[in-house]
């Protein structure tokens, strides 16, 4: 059983001991022919217009697949397929699924299903439920009753709006929306079923409303590339649990005062939006945060006000902005942290006490800026693992270098414009510096970025 297997779409695993337990007498959406293969190709056929628990084979565990339009498929543990008449399913009628027990997994992706209707999925206990790929344009009212479930997926369908009363009875931990054309979801519609991890990206949100992102239990919102403008303060007010949320890729042009205070957010992700101006105040009171990602936003300052009383940033990345200047003290708030990118900004202006304050940090990138002056005294004070220079307008560094860098570990210094008279001491140091290599393989992402972890 293999290549002719091919174009495979449901899947239903199940678990041990199948038998028809349930009364169910409910009827599935048309009489098909079941095609059984256990570890061969010459299982039986079955007629059946009964819900699926009547054609359970009491196998340990069974497999039910409908033809797809693309799949390929080989297990080798048996499985039913059903004849390709199923193939571009449009319609899971209601009751073909319900009270199955055995049901572990419900993948009916990359098919032409439109409208999941009321009653579609009713009293299952099942850990994964994926409907991605299809043409839904509709959740009815009760599509989902009764069922319990860690993960369900609704991704790249066109979905517009979650209305209330789409979930009864259900709880879902995980729960994936992405690439929908989302602009609404009715209050309370997503707030009693026990979410825990939230999928929004592409969608087309204009706000994080408080009414709607009422989630006791969210741990972690995605909101990447849908078209929020502003946040409020009190937008994450009825998240209490909240520890990631990601905003990247939308169109923030102002963080003011009092949107993230005494959140339990522990990375925070702004990248990608229009930012020019953060308040000062913007990421006080949030002691739980590790990570915070500003990069690629239109920011020209650097406050050394940010970020007071984030006693466990480890991770800020700046890049890709427009940062023209390093104030005095910049990074005094938090002389723990380990990370700190600036690379791709316009620094040209470096205040002789920078770092002071800082204690020890492991990556400080001021690639691809406009230094064109390193005060021999920057680094005094401070231990560095792994500072990037290069891509700058140095000519040269004053002062023996050897001492310049005393407190670094690695220096990356290519691609300045070196006068004459500096270029053999600069090159003799590069040439000296035999970790270059672990530059090329440094990768920012494996930084980690909550202090507790280093
Ligand atoms: C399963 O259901 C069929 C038809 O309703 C019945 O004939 C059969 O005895 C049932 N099997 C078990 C194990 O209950
Ligand atoms: C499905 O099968 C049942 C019983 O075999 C029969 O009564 C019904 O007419 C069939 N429906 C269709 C649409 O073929
Ligand atoms: C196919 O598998 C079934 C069930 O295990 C078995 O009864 C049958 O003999 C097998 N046929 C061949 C040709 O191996
Ligand atoms: C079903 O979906 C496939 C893939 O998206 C598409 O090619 C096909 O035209 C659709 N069929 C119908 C009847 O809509
Ligand atoms: C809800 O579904 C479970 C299976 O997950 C079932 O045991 C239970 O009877 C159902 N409850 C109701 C009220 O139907
Ligand atoms: C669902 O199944 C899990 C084990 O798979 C079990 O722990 C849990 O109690 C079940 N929930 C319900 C509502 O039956
Ligand atoms: C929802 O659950 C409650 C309590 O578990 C139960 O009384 C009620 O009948 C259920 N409703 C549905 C539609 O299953
Ligand atoms: C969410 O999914 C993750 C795996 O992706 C799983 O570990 C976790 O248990 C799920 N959460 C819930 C509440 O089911
Ligand atoms: C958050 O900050 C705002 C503005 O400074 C303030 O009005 C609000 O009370 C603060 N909220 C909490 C919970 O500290
Ligand atoms: C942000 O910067 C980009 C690229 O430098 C620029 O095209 C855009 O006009 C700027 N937007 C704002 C609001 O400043
Ligand atoms: C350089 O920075 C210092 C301190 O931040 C400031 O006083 C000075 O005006 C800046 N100079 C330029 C040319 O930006
Ligand atoms: C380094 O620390 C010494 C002693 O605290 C202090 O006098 C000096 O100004 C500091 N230098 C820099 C560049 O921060």
């Amino acid at each position: 059983m293999r290549s002719s297997l091919v174009n495979l779409l449901l899947i239903c695993i199940f678990h041990f001991g199948v038998s028809n337990t349930s009364n169910s007498e409910k009827v599935s959406s048309k009489n098909v022919t079941v095609h059984w293969y256990f570890g061969n190709e010459t299982g039986e056929t079955v007629a059946t217009s009964n819900n699926f628990n009547k054609i359970f084979p009491e196998e340990e565990q069974v497999t039910v697949v409908l033809p797809s339009v693309q799949e390929e498929f080989d297990w080798d543990i048996p499985f039913a397929r059903l004849l390709p008449e199923w193939r571009g399913l449009d319609e899971i009628k209601p009751g073909a699924f319900d009270n199955l027990p055995q049901l572990e997994s419900f993948i009916v992706i990359r098919n032409n299903l439109t409208e999941i209707k009321t009653g579609t999925l009713t009293n299952l206990n099942i850990s994964h439920i994926d409907l991605s790929s299809n043409s839904i344009i509709r959740l009815q009212q009760g599509a989902f009753k009764n069922i319990s479930a860690d993960l369900m997926e609704l991704d790249n369908n066109q979905l517009t709006e979650i209305l209330n009363d789409v979930f009864e009875n259900v709880t879902i931990g995980n729960l994936s929306l992405t690439n929908n054309g989302l602009h609404t979801i009715a209050p309370e519609a997503l707030s009693t079923i026990g979410l825990t991890s939230l999928w929004l990206f592409e969608n087309s949100f204009e706000e994080i409303n408080p009414e709607v992102f009422n989630m006791q239990e969210l741990i972690s919102l995605n909101l990447g590339f849908n078209s929020i403008k502003l946040l409020r303060p009190g937008d994450l007010r009825n998240l209490p649990e909240l520890s990631e949320l990601m905003l990247w890729s939308n169109e923030l042009e102002e963080i003011p005062e009092g949107v993230f205070n005494a959140t339990k957010l522990t990375y925070l992700d702004l990248s990608g939006n229009k930012i020019v101006k953060i308040a000062s105040k913007a990421f006080d009171d949030m002691p739980e945060l590790g990570k915070l990602d500003i990069s690629f936003n239109n920011l020209t300052r650097w406050d050394n006000n940010w970020l007071s009383g984030a006693k466990s940033i480890a991770y800020i990345s700046v890049g890709y902005n427009q940062i023209t200047g390093i104030p005095d003290e910049a990074f005094k708030n938090y002389p723990g942290v380990k990370s700190i990118g600036l690379e791709g900004n316009r620094i040209r202006n470096i205040s002789n006490n920078a770092f002071n304050k800082l204690e020890h940090v492991e990556v400080l990138d001021l690639s691809n800026n406009e230094i064109d002056n390193w005060n021999p005294n920057f680094l005094a004070n401070v231990s560095i693992g792994i500072i990037d220079l290069s891509d700058n307008n140095l000519e040269c560094i004053d002062g023996d270098l050897e001492t310049v860098f005393r407190n670094s570990g690695s220096i990356y210094l290519e691609n300045n414009p070196w006068n004459e008279e500096c270029y053999a001491h600069i090159s003799e140091f590069i040439g000296e510096d035999d970790e270059e290599q672990y530059f090329e393989d440094y990768d920012m992402e494996q930084v980690p970025y909550h202090i507790n972890e280093i």
